[in-house]
């Protein structure tokens, strides 16, 4: 690999821009903090320093510059990021990324990638003129047909012919769910590609146009390169619009999404129909900390809404909730009562607990004490999850107003439950979980300040430390190599460059997840030498010890002490 271009591109992008292009960042001081998407987190616990363009998680410890953050959060190889941020900075990689040989679904991609295209030829063929007829009795229009490559599969088995044809064996298409035996899987459907995260085409959804008795929907089996737990649909999509919209909102179907599209909105992804997995929760907390729940108007909606509510509270987020009338979806509404009407709840969209309480309300009668008196001990465990004060003192308020209570009666009661919920959180201890000694600490920062400061590493060669353990020793050496071929170093170009190398990865890693001072000077690294020097001392000491045990003739004995009695007074 050149690194020379690897790390000119690095230099000419900020991780900061990157990351907060992805995920939402909070800034402190010098540092940014975000939710980190490499472990199912709910308190910002990954920091990214624009000044070492490194990323670090105090909580699971994943850390890496820009190209492993990237690689990591895209899922692409590293000749891909490096191609992707080429491209940005408007550097030419020259053929690195076409030699794209991905991954090994990469046929199966390529083969939904023609289906899809098969099925919108049939739609736009004389043989699609009922299913456009019914297409724009639903009002969908051309535009939106192009828009969400909606097709239509016939009633033969033309896909099957078309593949087989291809290169691709009966077992290769049954195996991804296009074919079953040598038929197609889908006849006389509307065809709704489904895309991963990534936007590619990894399934479908067809819908009957025609006829009546059968599933409204048909959807592909799982598959490697499907599975529903970790797909949400329209999320490629969504994805670049929550953050310029600053929300994401979640809808039940496809034809929902599809719909508010048509108006505009595009801050959406459709659950299709599976309850919300932990993987789809962790998918939609990275892209806006501001979740909107608006599902069916139905019972089953509302169910599902309570529970998805549930989930993400769980995860320490509390969405906010738009009620449909009636048994609207957002795609009915929309088309009944306008684009108007729809913003507008979307506007009005209440904190789940809110609806949970009202919810609440509804379901229980209110008639004896005894009801009453467990519905409010409900509400107020509801309100003990909420940190919002002002919303806890208005809720306290209408409650005690309501139910003819004292105010300070429910506030006693609600501190009550309060602070029965409330565990430390692991917020400070989470980063020095390993205890290190005094030298592996001096070790590490050693490292530190020779590859961010070039005069420290000029002092390490000229000092003959020794440092403790054997992936430090490894870790200098790559260091003084890596600064003589490139004739200068910094963190994060040093980093990729240890990308293959286990140890000096490992001692990088760890060391990057503590603060260093910046303001370095010789007398702190004075300091730090004399740490190692006493630690390969004390390495020595103990060395000779045993020496001494071994050793039978007096004479010999006599010298070792002498030799671990100099050692002890620093000689
Ligand atoms: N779904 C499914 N199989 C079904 C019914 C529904 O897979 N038999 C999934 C689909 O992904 C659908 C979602 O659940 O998008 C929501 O279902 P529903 O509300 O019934 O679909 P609508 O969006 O209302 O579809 P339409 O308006 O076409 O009836
Ligand atoms: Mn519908």
């Amino acid at each position: 690999m050149q690194n020379d271009l690897v790390t000119q591109i690095r230099q000419k992008v900020d991780i900061v821009d990157i990351i907060g292009e992805r995920i939402p960042l909070i800034n402190r001081g010098k540092n940014y903090f975000c939710v980190c998407p490499f472990h199912d987190d709910s308190n910002p616990s990954m920091s990214i320093s624009r000044e070492k363009q490194i990323y670090t998680c105090f909580s699971c410890h994943a850390t890496g510059n820009v190209y492993t953050f990237l690689e990591n959060y895209e899922h692409l190889s590293f000749k891909e990021t490096l191609k992707y941020l080429g491209d940005r900075v408007g550097i030419d990689v020259g053929n690195i990324g076409s030699t794209h040989k991905n991954t090994k679904y990469d046929k199966f991609y390529e083969a939904y990638r023609l289906a899809s295209k098969y099925y919108q030829n049939n739609l736009a063929s004389e043989k699609g003129k009922e299913a456009r007829k019914y297409l724009s009795k639903r009002k969908i229009d051309e535009k939106i047909i192009k828009e969400f490559e909606i097709g239509l599969s016939l009633s033969e088995n033309n896909l099957t012919t078309l593949l087989t044809k291809k290169d691709y064996t009966l077992l290769e298409l049954n195996k991804i769910g296009l074919s079953n035996e040598n038929r197609d899987i889908y006849h006389d459907r509307i065809m709704f590609p489904l895309q991963d995260i990534t936007g590619k085409t990894v399934a479908f959804s067809g819908r009957i146009y025609k006829n009546d008795n059968q599933n409204k929907y048909l959807n592909t089996k799982e598959t490697e390169i499907f599975k529903k737990g970790n797909i949400l649909y329209h999320y490629h999509i969504a994805k670049e619009e929550a953050r310029n919209q600053k929300s994401i909102i979640i809808m039940e179907g496809f034809m929902d999404v599809i719909r508010t599209s048509t108006i505009g909105i595009r801050n959406t992804i459709a659950l299709m129909g599976t309850a919300l997995t932990h993987e789809q929760i962790v998918l939609i907390k990275r892209l806006s900390p501001n979740i909107i729940l608006c599902l069916d108007g139905d019972t089953p909606g509302k169910e599902a809404t309570l529970k998805a509510g549930e989930a993400f509270l769980k995860e320490q987020i509390e969405v906010k909730v738009v009620t449909l009338p009636n048994d609207d979806d957002p795609d009915t509404f929309i088309l009944k009562e306008g684009e108007e009407r729809f913003k507008a709840l979307i506007e009005n969209a209440i904190y789940f607990n809110n609806y949970k309480i009202k919810a609440l309300k509804q379901k229980v009668s209110l008639a004896s004490d005894k009801e009453k008196a467990a519905y409010i001990d409900e509400v107020l465990e509801q309100l003990s999850k909420i940190d919002d004060i002002i919303r806890i003192e208005i809720t306290l308020k209408s409650l005690a107003k309501e139910f003819d209570i004292g105010y300070n009666t429910l506030e006693i009661r609600f501190k009550e439950k309060k602070t029965k919920k409330n565990k430390p959180t692991s917020f400070i201890n989470a980063s020095t979980s390993k205890k290190k000694t005094k030298y592996i600490k001096a070790a590490e920062t050693l490292i530190y300040y020779m590859i961010s400061q070039e005069w420290v590493l000029t002092k390490v060669k000229r000092e003959h430390l020794i440092f403790p353990e054997e992936k430090y020793r490894i870790t200098i050496n790559e260091i003084f190599y890596y600064y003589e071929k490139y004739g200068k170093i910094e963190i994060a170009d040093f980093y990729t460059y240890a990308q293959d190398k286990k140890e000096v990865k490992e001692v990088l890693d760890d060391l990057l997840q503590e603060e260093y001072e910046n303001d370095v000077n010789s007398l702190l690294i004075k300091d730090l030498f004399e740490a190692i020097h006493e630690n390969s001392r004390n390495l020595e000491i103990k060395r000779l010890k045993n020496k001494v045990l071994e050793e039978l003739d007096p004479l010999e004995q006599a010298k070792i002490a002498e030799q671990i009695r100099k050692l002890r007074i620093g000689d």
